[in-house]
């Protein structure tokens, strides 16, 4: 049994790094994307907010491909988590996790299967999410590099693509993975506060039991000189 105070890595300080600045540069960019797509703002504000778009779009790119070189050991850990499907993975469609019941909707069993260090919700939906920050930053560049070299059904695809493929996914990043994220608050905690990423191991216990089972090491505890 472990002592109350102990601890275990959830996030290393480079998935810490490539999250924020993904969360908060991606904000950016869909604001700026928003308002001048919709029309929101007059033509000159508008004009603007595409320079910092673009310039947002850089440091986006750069987090993400200075992620996967600088940290590719983290990056394919992370793909492996979330590739990795067995008979667990799929019996959590079966109560949904129990995320029905904290809001008073007594859908399938009071037990979840137990989950690996992403639930099979968070399987699907960060697969989602890194498909689209690739597919963003591709159509992003290629739009604003190559348009006139594209043809018209190209363009169109890639524009709509972007543009939409960008909403849907802020939308759910909004309405879902937030809210989610702050009710599972050592998640949250661990991701987003300075300094280390750390969460309770009975925290980490508790929703992935695999993963503590199957992929930590327990370090003794330094013993005070
Ligand atoms: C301010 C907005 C955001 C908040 C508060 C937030 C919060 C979190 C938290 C707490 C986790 C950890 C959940 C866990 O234990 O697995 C997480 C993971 C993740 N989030 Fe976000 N997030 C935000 C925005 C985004 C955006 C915009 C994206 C991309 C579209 C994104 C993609 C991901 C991915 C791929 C992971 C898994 C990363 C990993 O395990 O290293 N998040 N987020």
């Amino acid at each position: 049994m472990a002592a109350k105070e102990e601890r275990v890595l959830r996030f290393p300080a480079s998935e810490k790094v490539f999250h924020n600045i993904n969360a908060i540069t991606w904000y950016i960019l869909a604001i700026t994307g928003i308002l001048a797509f919709f029309k929101l703002v007059p033509k000159s504000t508008a004009e603007t907010l595409m320079q910092i778009h673009i310039w947002v779009g850089v440091i986006f790119t750069v987090n993400f491909i200075a992620f996967v070189l600088i940290a590719p050991d983290r990056f394919y850990i992370m793909l492996k988590n979330l590739l990795e499907w067995d008979k667990d993975s799929f019996a959590w469609f079966k109560n949904l996790g129990g995320y029905p019941r904290k809001f008073g909707i007594p859908f399938g069993a009071k037990e979840t299967a137990p989950q690996g260090k992403y639930n099979a919700g968070q399987k699907i939906a960060y697969l989602l999410f890194i498909f689209m920050i690739f597919g963003l930053i591709v159509t992003g560049w290629v739009l604003y590099f190559l348009k006139h070299a594209l043809g018209k059904e190209l363009f169109l695809l890639m524009f709509y693509f972007h543009v939409w493929g960008s909403i849907i996914t802020t939308l759910l990043v909004t309405f879902v993975h937030l809210p989610l994220s702050l009710i599972n608050i050592e998640d949250f905690k661990a991701m987003w506060r300075f300094g280390s990423g750390y969460m309770p191991f009975e925290a980490a216990e508790h929703h992935s039991p695999k993963w503590v089972e199957r992929d930590l090491v327990q370090i003794e505890p330094m013993k005070k000189q």
